[in-house]
């Protein structure tokens, strides 16, 4: 039947709100309760032999594998390759037979990411999707489907969804670490409690709903808006961007922190916000101190941190808002949904069509 709106005012703010529900139920069918440990479905191929992943998808899910690449190669220290889908199908890479195939997708039915599936598949390369639609497309080409317990999606820009399948990548990470031997038993442990808080740590970010609101007024004004993040959270800036884009059609762009000083620097002044996500990881310091740069040359900061990185950030940002600290390995997964939920409120304030975004669909079938 139809699925409502229960009360929220549109179904993108819906499903917003079922980031925590989604996180857990992704993570009820991936991690046995009893052990503690992630369970993935029988495997047609070793995780502990592959020589290295290609990773491809489009829109949002690219940012999911984005992220899953850092994780791979940080955790499990398999190499990865990645690639836009519309990109890799016709790169024609050298793969050695035998490599991990990842793809990602909401729907299962990109043109793109369906072609790109095909085209690894000619070269021998084991087929893993992790997939919200489990019956379709690209779930029949597939040798294994890990799916994201995400529920129906109406919104044509991604956001429940997106947090699922960064939960499967983080817990596909673990299966590869162990199996590959790079994984002791007390680090395993350590990641599984951090997924195993997200559900509770991130059901509290509707607590700042106000501070994101007023952030949201700050951007709706602006013509261009910069967003920053480094290591496992650049992606995250990604996306922030991407969504902004899609639903309030403000020019965003993304930057590693890092590499702002070789090119965007030149941009800043107060008509271009910086959106920066910043909790406090390994790299608070360095971020931190690119941003230091920014506000330096006139940059107005809009920080997205969390309760240990607060003080530090409160002393040069116009504007924060403080999220729940987690483990490092998990941040990304929870600093998603405030940037998510940022391009939202600024969309409400444009008067847009939130859920249904000009010449946007929410699963592109032609290439
Ligand atoms: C469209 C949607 C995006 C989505 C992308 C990939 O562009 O607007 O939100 O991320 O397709 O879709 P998929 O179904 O493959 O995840």
């Amino acid at each position: 039947g139809a699925i409502g709106k229960d009360g929220y005012r549109h179904y993108m703010e819906k499903e917003l709100h079922e980031h925590p529900l989604v996180i857990g139920q992704t993570l009820q069918r991936m991690i046995d309760p009893a052990t503690r440990r992630v369970v993935l479905p029988e495997l047609p191929f070793d995780l502990a032999t592959v020589p290295r992943a290609v990773m491809t998808a489009c829109g949002s899910a690219f940012y999911a594998a984005m992220v899953g690449r850092y994780w791979l190669e940080e955790v499990a220290r398999l190499p990865v390759d990645i690639d836009v889908a519309s990109e890799m199908r016709y790169r024609n890479p050298p793969l050695t037979p035998g490599s991990l195939g990842l793809l990602i997708s909401q729907s299962g039915e990109t043109a793109d990411t369906l072609a790109a599936l095909r085209a690894l598949r000619e070269k021998s390369v084991h087929i893993l999707s992790v997939l919200n639609v489990e019956h379709s497309s690209m779930a029949r080409e597939s040798d294994v489907v890990l799916g994201t317990v995400a529920g129906p999606e109406i919104s044509v820009a991604s956001t429940k969804a997106f947090t699922a399948q960064l939960t499967v990548l983080a817990c596909l990470a673990i299966a590869t670490a162990r199996s590959r031997g790079v994984l002791d038993p007390l680090k395993e442990e350590e990641l599984v409690s951090a997924l195993l808080d997200l559900p509770s740590r991130t059901a509290e970010i509707f607590k700042q709903g106000e501070a994101i609101r007023n952030m949201a007024k700050i951007v709706a004004e602006a013509r261009d808006v910069l967003y920053l993040g480094r290591g496992s959270l650049f992606p995250i800036a990604m996306e922030g961007a991407l969504k902004l884009k899609e639903i309030s059609y403000i020019h965003a762009e993304a930057y590693a922190a890092g590499e702002m000083k070789h090119g965007p620097i030149s941009l800043i002044d107060r008509s271009v916000p910086i959106v920066a996500t910043l909790p406090s990881t390994a790299l608070f310091d360095k971020t931190l101190s690119n941003l230091q740069e920014a506000k330096a040359r006139g940059g107005r900061l809009l920080i997205f941190t969390d309760t240990e990185g607060a003080e530090r950030v409160s002393k040069i940002a116009e504007q924060s808002v403080v999220l729940p600290h987690v483990h490092d390995f998990v941040s990304p997964i929870l600093q998603a949904i405030p940037v998510q939920m940022l391009a939202y409120e600024v969309a409400v304030l444009k008067g847009t069509d939130v859920d249904q975004p000009r010449n946007l669909a929410k699963s592109v079938t032609v290439e």
